[in-house]
């Protein structure tokens, strides 16, 4: 059994609640199969208790076992701290220290905490030797976004590269776990069929999607200040992006992916965009009643790169819409002739990757209908994962943590990255475009609907 102390920064907070106590509790469950025993330590804005928090969790953890959750409860403890005042958590840290013999040697701090806290409590944690510079059983975690924008983000880099070593950071997007995400890679890369075909000869536009059905759902204060662009953009979309767009890395080694998400990130010119607000949006609760923060985004963007000369990327994403849909949609060129007397041109294939509600992919080919001479269908060549797999796909947390203890670091972002990442949106925000309003439950401001219609050549 290898034992970790694991430290949640914003433990009542809105992510802890919905991700990451879940996930926890999960991991929890199975840690006699795992070999991972766990003691949680707490610390956060609110003053709580344990219980009440693990009880506003309870929504969110499936299968619970009355036993295990009150064996989960008594593995956690929750310190009321003001992450404002350097020396309330400088006493929080020192209360730790004093029973330093009860901390595991594995060490785990999570960051569920706003991007303007991560210098201040890293340099405090390490100040005091709960994390040690260059112990490797000693890790740091994250949470998107890192920074709200691309000075802030270097500066938090500058601020924790002087604390804490590369190796002992995760600046994690929860989106690369995901099943049919880190696919990605394997799946271009391990087919024949693909790889020739992955070009700007052969692909004619490439949709990245990412619906939401809910709202801000209580979370208006960090909604509010980040919005869709800051997000969802920056960190999960731009990622699938890079992960499709790559050219082959020399080796699955993170370096070397990373190394190709670079290149492309650096070379993405922004075409079109379009934001907007959903109506009631300015109600919301710790919602400015004049905001005008965009929670739908559609852009056009291309990658200024050989592969893919002149293919348009779009993007589309939004609260309140009316789908759950995340995927990724490759059209490919129509073939000049349908061999078919009654069509002059067949359907374009398709490639769609369905990240949710369903993980899985689908292939559309053209195929003759069986016993007629003149008529084409479609034929999809499906690949459900949980058809395959079971239902039982981990979450996206649960691959997160599991990852984290195993010390594999595909789940964080380089700085470099990151750096990349800001640097789109900033220039998309130093635009002002408008923000159109939108109702909720439908497909966005009707310019949206345009623009991804358009799906012409750049
Ligand atoms: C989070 C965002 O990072 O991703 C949320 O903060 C968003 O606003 C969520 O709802 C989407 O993730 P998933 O896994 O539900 O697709």
């Amino acid at each position: 059994m290898t034992s970790w102390t694991i430290f949640i920064f914003g433990m009542s907070g809105d992510l802890a609640k919905r991700q990451i106590i879940p996930a926890l509790y999960a991991l929890f469950q199975i840690r006699k199969k795992t070999g991972h025993i766990f003691t949680i330590i707490g610390a956060g804005h609110d003053a709580s208790t344990v219980e009440a928090i693990i009880d506003s969790s309870k929504p969110f953890i499936e299968k619970i076992d009355e036993q295990t959750l009150s064996d989960f409860v008594d593995a956690c403890s929750y310190y009321h701290v003001d992450f404002d005042n350097p020396q309330n958590f400088a006493d929080f840290v020192k209360h730790i220290m004093m029973q330093k013999d009860a901390l595991s040697d594995n060490r785990l701090a999570y960051m569920a905490v706003p991007a303007d806290y991560f210098c201040s409590l890293t340099k405090a944690l390490t100040a005091a030797h709960v994390l040690e510079r260059g112990n490797t059983q000693h890790h740091i975690v994250y949470e998107k976004p890192f920074g709200w924008d691309r000075n802030s983000a270097q500066e938090i880099n500058g601020c924790i590269a002087h604390v804490i070593d590369q190796n002992q950071i995760y600046r994690i997007d929860h989106y690369l776990t995901k099943g049919l995400v880190s696919n990605i890679i394997l799946m271009r890369f391990s087919n024949i069929i693909f790889e020739p075909v992955w070009n700007h000869s052969h692909i004619d536009h490439v949709e990245i999607i990412l619906d939401e059905s809910i709202g801000i759902e209580g979370r208006g204060s960090y909604y509010d200040r980040y919005g869709a662009l800051k997000d969802v953009v920056q960190n999960h979309m731009l990622q699938m992006l890079a992960l499709i767009a790559m050219e082959e890395p020399k080796s699955i080694d993170e370096k070397d992916i990373e190394e190709k998400k670079v290149e492309v990130l650096k070379q993405v010119k922004i075409k079109e965009v379009v934001l907007g607000q959903y109506e009631g949006y300015q109600k919301e609760p710790a919602v400015n009643p004049q905001s005008t923060t965009e929670t739908f985004v559609a852009c056009k963007l291309t990658i200024d790169l050989p592969r893919w000369l002149n293919v348009p990327f779009y993007l589309r994403t939004g609260k309140n819409l009316n789908q759950k849909l995340t995927a990724i949609i490759i059209t490919f060129k129509e073939m000049k002739s349908c061999f078919i007397k009654t069509a002059d041109q067949c359907a374009p294939n398709v490639l769609t990757i369905t990240m949710s509600p369903d993980e899985g992919f689908r292939l559309l080919l053209n195929a003759k209908k069986p016993y007629s001479a003149d008529e084409v269908t479609t034929a999809a060549m499906d690949f459900c994962y949980s058809c395959l797999f079971g239902p039982e796909t981990p979450q996206a947390y649960v691959t997160l943590l599991q990852s984290i203890f195993a010390g594999d670091h595909s789940v964080s972002v380089s700085s470099q990255e990151i750096d990349y990442q800001w640097s789109i949106i900033d220039a998309i925000k130093a635009h002002s475009f408008p923000i159109l309003p939108y109702k909720k439950n439908s497909q966005g401001p009707a310019a949206a609907i345009k623009l991804l219609s358009q799906k012409d050549h750049v």
